[in-house]
């Protein structure tokens, strides 16, 4: 079949048929011999190498426009692409090489050789190839649009990576702060209630006394002694006053009868305070756990705000506090069955925040969970507290 065509070939009518379809393609097409040398070359392709077809027959092609890499590196014919794929009998395709101008300037191109066969016997190669000029440049500015897209992506990121950090370290020496505000405020509330005990208890006691000892001289004068039991009931009044202040100030039964205890009492000072009915449920394994002195502060002090903030909003008929070791965690739940709330993702009234801030200072977390209607549950945990 081969042979056919190329017997073809010969006719006349048929070469003209050849030489114009060779001469309107767009891209380059040359044909070569064992040795390499030019038997055909189309306009177009000896145009794009600066040539006349007629300079180019004959010519060793590799030599002639393929002898060089494109940094300039000679290319020994032992390396050429198109005269290796042919002598092997089959075809190859390139594009990142670059063929020779006749005025020593170089192009891109991408080219495909295939072997021309007689028979079985393969005679040459055609080849074809374009000038790829335009699509490298093409190629290279995406090229370089990605890498500087790369480069400002990695830049931003730095930058964010930067400003996450900064946020990190601005937002721990706040939680230190906070904690630090914490421990100052209880120091100062409990030098103000050592302040008001020694000298306003003290005044007091002595007010009473002298009171005491006036109603004895005067007894037999009921006018007199009647305003002495008044002064005396106001003093009373006073007492009993100053001994909650103190008590807000520095829970004494914290440091006498412990946390629990402590608990206890602020429940049932609610309950004879508001009405609310007060449940406290406390197992015999968590009652056993004295977790520290700051501990028990932030703990009681939260308890006292969940507290303020069922008897303030909640509208709620009971309040229960369970206490229960959860593994070696310890977990202290106040639920009320109130009006509940909309809890805030991210709380900003103080009360809320200050709650969080002096569970994490404690090294606890803090869950606030409502569903309208159906009342509130603030659960504190603190891990390894029962350890
Ligand atoms: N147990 C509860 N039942 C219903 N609503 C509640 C309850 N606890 C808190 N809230 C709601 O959450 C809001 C925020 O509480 P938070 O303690 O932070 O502030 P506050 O009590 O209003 O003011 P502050 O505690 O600063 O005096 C309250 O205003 C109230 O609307
Ligand atoms: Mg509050």
């Amino acid at each position: 079949m081969f042979a056919d065509l190329h017997h073809l070939s010969h006719h006349a009518a048929w070469r003209r048929q050849l030489e114009m379809l060779l001469e309107s393609a767009g891209e380059g097409i040359y044909g070569i011999d064992l040795a390499g040398r030019c038997i055909f070359i189309n306009r177009a392709g000896a145009e794009m190498l600066g040539y006349t077809p007629d300079e180019v027959l004959g010519r060793n092609m590799h030599y002639l426009i393929h002898h060089s890499h494109p940094d300039c590196a000679l290319m020994p014919v032992h390396d050429c692409r198109i005269f290796r794929a042919f002598r092997e009998g089959a075809g190859c395709r390139v594009e990142d090489e670059v063929l020779w101008r006749r005025d020593g300037s170089a192009f891109p191109a991408e080219y495909a050789s295939y072997p021309i066969r007689d028979g079985e016997k393969v005679v040459g190669a055609v080849v074809t190839f374009s000038d790829i000029t335009e699509r490298k440049r093409t190629e290279a500015a995406l090229h370089a649009a990605h890498a500087e897209l790369e480069r400002r992506v990695a830049e931003r990121t730095a930058e964010l990576s930067g400003a996450n950090q900064r946020l990190r370290v601005a937002h721990e020496s706040l939680r230190r702060l906070s904690a630090h505000m914490n421990s100052v405020r209880e120091e100062e509330r409990a030098h103000i209630a050592r302040d008001i005990h020694d000298d306003l208890g003290a005044s007091l006691t002595a007010m009473q006394l002298e009171l005491n000892w006036l109603r004895q001289r005067l007894a037999d004068r009921p006018e007199l002694v009647t305003h002495i039991d008044a002064a005396l009931d106001i003093g009373t009044g006073a007492m009993g006053a100053v001994r909650r202040i103190l008590n807000d100030l520095r829970p004494g039964v914290l440091d006498h009868l412990g946390l629990w205890a402590a608990l206890e009492c602020l429940l049932q000072e609610v309950e004879g305070r508001s009405g609310l009915r007060c449940a406290f449920v406390c197992p015999e394994e968590v009652e056993r756990c004295r977790p520290g002195r700051d501990t028990e502060i932030a703990i009681y002090r939260i308890v006292q705000e969940v507290l303020t903030n069922v008897q303030r909003h909640a509208g709620a008929s009971r309040v229960a506090l369970v206490a229960r070791a959860l593994g070696r965690d310890l977990v202290i739940e106040v639920e009320d069955d109130g009006r509940g709330m909309l809890v805030p993702a991210q709380p900003t009234s103080f009360g809320l925040l200050g709650m969080h801030e002096r569970a994490r200072a404690i090294g606890g977390e803090l869950t606030v969970t409502s569903v309208p209607g159906q009342g509130t549950a603030v659960s504190l945990r603190l891990p390894q507290a029962l350890a």
